[in-house]
C-alpha cells in the first residue's frame, strides 16, 4: 500500500531537488506536449522532455534522429502545459560534441524555451563539457550508464555495471561530472548495486530508470508508464493504466455508436 502524498504547490528549482537528496525520493516524468504537462502539473518534481519522444511519438527505432527544432518545439509546449515541475530538456544526438556547439545549442534552449536545464548523456568523457556548461549559467544533468544515443554505436541496449570494473568505471564518471559542476544525475539500466554506490558517493540527486531502489529519484517515459507504448515492455516499465486498451474501448464505443446514428443524438445538438 503506498501513501498518499500532497500534491505540488510551489515551483521546483534546482536547489528544491538539492534539498530533497537524502530526503524524499524525487518523482520525474517525461512529457513532450502542453496537454499531458498540464495533467502532470503540480504531480511530480521534475518533467524530462526526453528524446524518447522520437520513438513514442515520431514512430523512429531510436532516438538518434531527434532534432533541435524538434526538441525545443516540444519543450515550448511542455512548458506552456506545466508551470511548476522544473524542466528539463534533453540535449539530442550530435547536439554537443564539443564545449563551443554544446555551449551554443544549450545557450538557444534558455533563449527559446522555459526549461531550467539540460541533459547530456556520456561519462568523463563529457568532463569538459558540462564544465564548460556550468560556467556560462547552464544547470546540467548528466547520463550515465545505459545511454540510449550510444545504441547504434553499442549494438543494442545492454545493462551496465555487471563487474566490479564496470562498477568502478561509473562510479569515477559519475564523480568527476559532479566535480565537472552537474547538479543531478540520472542513471539508466544498471543493476541496482551500482546506481545505490554511485547515490551513496555524490552529494547530488540521482534519479534512477531501470536502476532499482536505491537511487534518490525514479524516471519513466509516460507514454510507458501509461500503457501507451506497445513496441516494446522493458522490465522495468511498471504500467500504471492500460491506456491503450482504454482510447482502443472508447473508439469502438465511438465507431459503432456512430455507424448506428446513436452519437450525436438530440443532447449532443444544437
Ligand atoms: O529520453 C528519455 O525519455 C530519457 C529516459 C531515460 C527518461 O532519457
Amino acid at each position: 500500500m503506498s501513501i498518499q502524498t500532497p500534491k505540488i504547490e510551489k515551483k521546483v528549482t534546482v536547489r528544491t531537488l538539492q534539498k530533497l537528496k537524502g530526503k524524499e525520493p524525487i518523482t520525474m516524468i517525461t512529457a513532450y506536449d502542453a496537454l499531458f504537462a498540464q495533467l502532470f502539473n503540480g504531480e511530480v518534481e521534475m518533467i524530462l522532455v526526453g528524446d524518447s519522444l522520437n520513438m513514442s511519438f515520431f514512430g523512429k527505432e531510436d532516438t538518434l534522429s531527434a532534432t533541435m527544432d524538434q526538441m525545443i518545439y516540444h519543450t515550448q509546449a511542455v512548458c506552456n502545459g506545466a508551470t511548476l515541475p522544473l524542466i528539463v530538456f534533453d540535449m539530442p544526438f550530435g547536439t554537443y560534441t564539443n564545449k563551443e556547439q554544446a555551449l551554443a545549442n544549450a545557450v538557444r534552449v534558455y533563449r527559446e524555451t522555459d526549461a531550467q536545464a539540460i541533459k547530456i548523456e556520456g561519462g568523463r568523457e563529457k568532463e569538459e563539457i558540462v564544465k564548460h556548461l556550468t560556467a556560462n549559467g547552464i544547470a546540467v544533468i548528466t547520463h550515465i550508464g545505459l545511454m540510449p544515443q550510444s545504441v547504434r554505436a553499442e549494438g543494442g541496449y545492454r545493462i551496465q555495471g555487471k563487474s566490479e570494473e564496470d562498477i568502478q568505471k561509473l562510479i569515477e564518471d559519475a564523480k568527476i561530472l559532479e566535480r565537472a559542476g552537474a547538479f543531478a544525475m540520472l542513471l539508466e539500466g544498471m543493476k541496482a548495486d551500482a546506481a545505490t554506490r554511485i547515490t551513496k558517493i555524490l552529494s547530488i540527486p540521482t534519479i534512477g530508470i531501470g536502476a532499482g531502489v536505491g537511487t534518490d529519484g525514479q524516471v519513466l517515459v509516460w507514454s510507458d508508464m501509461f500503457g501507451f507504448f506497445e513496441a516494446f515492455k522493458p522490465k522495468f516499465v511498471k504500467e500504471y493504466c492500460d491506456g491503450a486498451t482504454l482510447i482502443r474501448k472508447g473508439l469502438e464505443t465511438y465507431r459503432n455508436e456512430v455507424k448506428a446514428r446513436e452519437f450525436p443524438d438530440d443532447s449532443y445538438s444544437y
